[in-house]
Formats: C-alpha cells, structure tokens, sequence
C-alpha cells in the first residue's frame, strides 16, 4: 500500500478562498480585520514566515503591518509597542513572531498582549479556556492541523491520536483540540521510553519535534494517518520534515508533505483568527 498524500497547496487554497470571502463580507459592513505582525532580530526562517503571514493577509483582504525591530532592541520598547497596538482600533491581532532575542522575557512580552488581540491563543489567559473547552481563539498550528483532518475527512472521535512533541506552541494545544474531537490521546516526548510501541498504536500521528527525520516506518501502524508539523533544514538546505517521508510512504494511509501543507495552514488559522477578533471588536 502507499500513502495518500496530501495536496497540501489545493487544500490551503480552498480554506483561504472561504475567508476571502468573509472579508469580502465584513467590507461591506465597513469593516476590515486588521492584523500587526512584529520581528524582532535577524533570524532567516522568522523573516521568511513574516513575509508570508503578511502576504496571506493581503491576498485575503486583511490590513496588515510589518513592525522589523533590529536585535538590540530593549524589552522596554517592545513592551511599548505591543502597548500601543493593544489601543490601536485598525488592529485585531497582534502577533510577535518567536523566538525573540535572548535578552528578552518571551513571558513577559506574551503576557502584554490584550488576550483579545492574541491571535497566536499563547496568552495564559487563551491557554486556560482552551484548557477548560472554551477557546478565546484556537491555537494557529493545532487548528490548522485539525482543519487538515476534517477537509481530509478523516474521523477522529474514538480514535487514537499520538502526538511526539510537547510544546507550548504545538505539542499540548494539538492535545488538547484533539481531545475536543474526542481522539484518545497520547502525548510522547524526549523522556518516553520505548516511544516506537506507543506510536505504533496510532491512529493518527502528529509529529511537531523539531528533530529531521525522525518519525520512521517503524514507528507507524499500518494505513496510520500521519500528519509532519517539523520543517527542519538539513545541511544541504532541502527542508524536511520530522517525519522520514520516503521511508513512511508505503506504511502510511495518508500523510502531509513538507513543505506546503501543515504550514500555510497555520497562517490561513491566524487569518481565521483575526477575522473573528475583527467580528467580536465590530460587535
Ligand atoms: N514561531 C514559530 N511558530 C510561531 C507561531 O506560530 N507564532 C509566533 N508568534 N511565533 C512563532
């Protein structure tokens, strides 16, 4: 058997053109979602996903500005400015792309957004009603893999679902939006021991490790959905994911490739969330 998979670019276009299509909507009530993005630094792979954040918002509709900050730029200052878009009524979502530089406290900047305009849900505010099944916003990258899963038809109540990976921004959200949909879940990570008998029971796989790779046929039951949110570059620039794609392809039941799936999903989610803030700010 090989892996069905999938085409990630038909897919995100689809989703994209549906809220296209609300923001065409919301014009008409004159209203436009509004999004800030903020870089600081000269990180390569952050420069690239802002330059793609604020072109899907262009081609959506959505306003969206670029703050680039150089890397010595003071906590103070940056707490200024998320200061200032929380009070700015042409923005609905104020992302600050990470990692930030070392010397400033991640905490500290994602504890200033107004959970409001937290488009990214990293507020503690955003993560506990997610916790307590009454999500503010979803989480870009888990919903965008959940959003992958339905558009895909693939049923996920009662099955189980094993995510490798245990990160604020994707491991523990993914686990809880699946339990949402009533997966079984698991949640693996560097400390699992035998970690190979765990995800071979998978249903469904999410993989988010950061580690090239990883994830090979061994690890996966038969016809196992398996969906690679890592987008690591190896040494000779090809950028693969945490999931050995050659080596799955006859195991697997479906799978997503890397590049172009699980990543523009996760902006289309962060446009989706910047509609709904620019709805709840219209009233
Ligand atoms: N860095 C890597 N992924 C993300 C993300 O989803 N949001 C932000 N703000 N920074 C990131």
């Amino acid at each position: 058997m090989s892996a069905q998979v999938i085409n990630g670019k038909e897919l995100v276009q689809s989703v994209r053109e549906h809220f296209r299509l609300e923001v065409e909507e919301l014009a008409k009530h004159q209203v436009q979602p509004g999004l800030a993005v903020v870089l600081v630094g000269n990180d390569p792979a952050s420069a690239v996903y802002v330059r793609n954040k604020a072109k899907a918002c262009e081609t959506a509709g959505i306003y969206s500005e670029v703050h680039r900050l150089p890397e010595d730029t003071g906590e103070e200052e940056l707490l200024a400015l998320v200061e200032r878009l929380n009070g700015d009524k042409k923005i609905n979502g104020i992302l600050v792309q990470l990692p930030l530089p070392r010397h400033i406290n991640e905490d500290k900047i994602i504890d200033t957004i107004h959970p409001d305009k937290d488009v990214d849900c990293f507020h503690p505010i955003n993560v506990g009603n997610l916790m307590i099944g009454k999500p503010g916003f979803l989480p870009c990258t888990p919903a965008g893999v959940i959003e992958v899963l339905k558009r895909m038809k693939v049923e996920i109540a009662g099955k189980h679902a094993v995510v490798v990976g245990r990160s604020n921004i994707v491991g523990k959200p993914m686990a809880m939006l699946l339990l949402r949909e009533h997966a079984t879940v698991t949640v693996c990570h560097s400390r699992t021991p035998d970690m190979e008998q765990i995800t071979s029971q998978a249903d469904i796989l999410v993989a988010a490790v950061g580690r090239p790779q990883m994830i090979k046929a061994k690890h996966l039951k038969p016809g196992a959905i398996v969906i690679d949110v890592g987008i690591n570059r190896l040494p000779d620039g090809k950028l693969v994911g945490d999931v050995d794609f050659e080596d799955v392809l006859e195991t697997a039941g479906m799978i997503t490739p890397v590049p172009g799936c699980v990543g523009p999903m996760t902006i289309t989610m962060l446009l989706a969330n910047t509609i709904v803030s620019a709805r709840r700010a219209a009233g």
